[in-house]
């Protein structure tokens, strides 16, 4: 009986902790695969493949090629193209498949949110007074700001943000999370922070700002998730244990 082969859709936090957990499976073989924007990677504890596939097509030839029996999506909330590849090629080649997807935060008492849809709604959302504003969107998207250049930004990425921002205040954070409590009221403190913008990523580990920005009583731009249809989900790492356990079982009885 050969072992179950397994594709998880990486990048994420919980990837890691889910393939950690899968690591050490017998009766199964992972594959993790990143897209490879981050010049150097956290370790991972499955072999990795790095880089895109080349659509839905690329992907639904990958998991032909590889005889990919179940494909995992754990990639972060915001990668939206990944997500919809990975529905239409599971659909195209008829694989199992479901994401892993944290919960997005809610707001508790003592928060105060703006909710928006886009970085771009964010940055206008601003508004025309100059304001010292923590960015934390990601590298990605962080040119956006440039279309207000009023603002004093701090820009914190995992890598270097590429082109750089054409606004006249701009300073560069560079750190990869989890990020603890007591730091990030530091950071917010030592800035003189007026307002934070950020992904609505969910999770734990960059959800110390939220709670900093609480206890400062300092304003948070958030930019919400677009509504995702496609595969079946999970929220948490335990509920895909048990859905990969539930796979590796009707596997051993079909005697695959
Ligand atoms: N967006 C965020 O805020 C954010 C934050 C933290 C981490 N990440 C991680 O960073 C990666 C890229 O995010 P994104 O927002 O640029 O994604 P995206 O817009 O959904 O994807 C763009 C393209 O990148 C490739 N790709 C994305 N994730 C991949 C993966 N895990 N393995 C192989 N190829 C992948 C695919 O190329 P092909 O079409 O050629 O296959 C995809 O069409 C994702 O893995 C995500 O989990 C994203």
């Amino acid at each position: 009986m050969g072992k179950a082969r397994i594709l998880i859709l990486g990048g994420t936090t919980e990837a890691r902790a889910l393939a950690a957990a899968l690591g050490s499976r017998a009766d199964l073989d992972i594959v993790l695969s990143l897209a490879g924007r981050t010049a150097d990677p956290a370790p991972q504890p499955v072999p990795v493949r790095s880089g895109g596939f080349g659509g839905a097509e690329g992907l639904a030839r990958y998991l032909r090629e590889e005889a990919i029996g179940l494909l995992i999506d754990a990639t972060h909330p915001f990668a939206a193209r990944i997500s919809a590849n990975a529905a239409e090629a599971a659909a195209q080649c008829d694989v199992t498949a479901f994401a892993l997807r944290r919960p997005a935060w809610v707001p508790v008492e003592g928060d105060d949110w703006l909710s928006v849809h886009s970085v771009s709604q964010a940055i206008a959302a601003l508004g025309a007074k100059p304001l010292r504003v923590f960015l934390a969107t990601g590298r990605q998207e962080a040119h956006q700001a440039n279309a207000a250049s009023q603002h004093h930004y701090w820009v914190r990425s995992v890598d270097p943000v590429e082109p750089l921002l054409t606004v006249p205040h701009v300073s560069y954070i560079h750190s990869r999370g989890p990020f603890r409590l007591a730091d990030e009221l530091d950071m917010l403190q030592k800035h003189q922070i007026e307002v934070v913008v950020t992904k609505n990523s969910g999770g734990e580990a960059t959800y110390a700002k939220i709670e900093a920005a609480r206890l400062l009583g300092i304003k948070v731009i958030m930019i919400e998730r677009a509504e995702a249809a496609g595969l079946p989900v999970v929220e948490t790492v335990e509920a895909a244990l048990g859905r990969i356990d539930h796979f590796a079982s009707s596997l051993m009885k079909r005697g695959v």
